[in-house]
């Protein structure tokens, strides 16, 4: 059989959607992370985080033979020619990235490497963390006396978790960063399927491919506080944000996408990269006004939401609120950053009780909101959410709340209060079951 041989270091969403897919694309991958217990659960065929399709070409690759899974990085080293560093780069308090992880396993990589490799950093990493990863391995080989080559390249990864395996077998590019003309070769082999199937390949150098990450998920973020903004101003002057969206996505020079307001962008990288271009600028002296106002708007817009829903229903001493939705958006169990841990704090802060369903955010929501255990009731339905409760509000638009019994929600509720903070209804459909409606962007006049 054909194929590189490949490691990818790091099992998270990006790690072993990564690794899996890369297997399925005829290439034979190791994929290591220093977690026990995830390795213990791949080596046993159960996958430790939820992402749609991922088991079934998981499955497939297992059966073939085409991965392994391993917390020997010596190992998955050894037996790779191309290392792919997928490891988390999670925020400090300043905003800064926490590069902690990137840069062991560049020391790892240089303490054990005997033979050329090809280090392709995925992780969203500052610009110019590519060449201190290069002087990382450097320092290592030389502390040894080794005379080991290698090349660096930087190849951002743009999946959306929840279509992650689609997103990583049909991407929209793939951005090399390297000036090696091998490394750009070996990575045209690693993406053959996708090579051959025409998706762009653009080659740069790695500073430029580090930055281009950071500016695509600045951007989007961008349109999403700027929607937001709108919606906002939207309900004060009797116009529909659907409308506004539409007809702004009808021009091609803006596209429909990430035109839907809503409570705030979450997740584990929109928080955290357009907090770290912010850094990354300044300490190059430039000012990233624009991306300041976006994080700002994004911040004040979780709470103008808990604002819209007290201005409607009262103070909420006193009261239960069902909130159906946690995870940051749907199709996922991830909570980092979720508007709903702003939300619900806040809202119990101002005094209710808070009855919750997701259907895959439990486990992560219960450690995270421990704090507040005492005021949240985790429910096993939107209906049992529901019940009792003196509001609905809708924060993550999981498909199973875009077709709900609405006449249901109204006996079951003490009030008629229904918040869409996702536009995922009419007001007509929910006035019909007797409901109030309150979306975002949506006047309160219009049907
Ligand atoms: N999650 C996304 O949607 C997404 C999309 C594009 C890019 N990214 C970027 O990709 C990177 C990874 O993100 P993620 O969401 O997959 O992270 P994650 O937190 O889900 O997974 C990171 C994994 O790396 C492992 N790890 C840490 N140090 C290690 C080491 N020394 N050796 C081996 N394994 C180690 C951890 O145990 C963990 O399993 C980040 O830089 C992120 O910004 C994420």
């Amino acid at each position: 059989m054909g194929g590189n041989r490949i490691s990818v270091i790091g099992t998270g969403y990006v790690g072993l959607v990564g690794g899996v897919c890369l297997a399925d694309f005829g290439n034979f991958v190791i994929n290591a992370d220093i977690d026990q217990g995830k390795i213990k659960k791949l080596k046993a065929g159960e996958i430790p985080i939820y992402e749609p399709g991922l088991q079934e070409i998981f499955d497939r690759v297992t059966q073939q033979g085409r991965i392994d899974f391993t917390t020997d990085l010596k190992k998955a080293l050894d037996n790779s020619e191309i290392i792919f560093i997928a490891v988390g780069t999670p925020p400090q308090e300043d905003g800064s990235v926490d590069l902690k992880y990137v840069l062991e396993v560049a020391r790892e990589i240089g303490r054990n490497i005997s033979e050329h490799k090809i280090v392709v950093n995925k992780s969203t990493v500052p610009v110019g963390t590519g060449q201190v990863v290069k002087k990382t391995i450097e320092q290592e080989l030389k502390r040894r006396g080794a005379k080991t080559s290698f090349d660096v390249v930087s190849n951002p990864e743009f999946l959306r978790e929840g279509k992650a395996v689609f997103d990583f077998t049909h991407p929209d590019r793939i951005v090399i960063g390297t000036e090696s003309k091998e490394a750009q070769e070996k990575l045209q082999e690693v993406y053959r399927p996708l090579y051959l199937n025409n998706t762009p390949f653009m080659f740069c150098n790695m500073e430029t491919a580090e930055l281009i990450k950071y500016a695509c998920n600045a951007f989007l973020a961008t349109k999403i506080s700027f929607i937001n903004e709108m919606a906002n101003l939207c309900e004060k002057v009797n116009a529909n944000i659907k409308d506004v969206a539409r007809a702004m996505g009808m021009d091609g020079r803006i596209s429909p996408k990430f035109l839907h307001p809503g409570p705030g962008y979450g997740g584990s990288c929109f928080p955290k990269d357009t907090r770290a271009i912010v850094k990354i600028a300044e300490a190059n002296g430039v000012q990233l006004k624009t991306v300041k106002a976006v994080i700002e708007t994004n911040e004040a817009q979780k709470f103008l939401m808990v604002d819209k829903i007290v201005s409607k229903m009262g103070p909420f001493q006193g009261k239960t609120l069902a909130i159906l939705g946690l995870t940051f958006k749907p199709e996922t169990d991830d909570m980092r950053e979720a508007p709903s841990l702003t939300i619900i704090p806040e809202i119990i802060r101002q005094g209710a009780r808070v009855r919750v369903f997701d259907p895959e955010g439990f486990k992560e929501a219960f450690w995270r909101l421990q704090s507040f255990a005492d005021n949240i009731t985790y429910c096993n339905s939107e209906y049992e959410a529901a019940e009792g409760a003196h509001a609905l509000i809708i924060i993550t638009e999981w498909n199973q709340f875009r077709k709900m019994d609405l006449n249901r929600i109204s006996r079951l509720l003490q009030e008629p209060y229904f918040f869409d903070l996702r536009n995922i209804y009419t007001r007509k459909e929910v006035l019909n079951a007797g409901l109030n409606y309150i979306g975002v962007g949506i006047p309160d006049n219009n049907i």
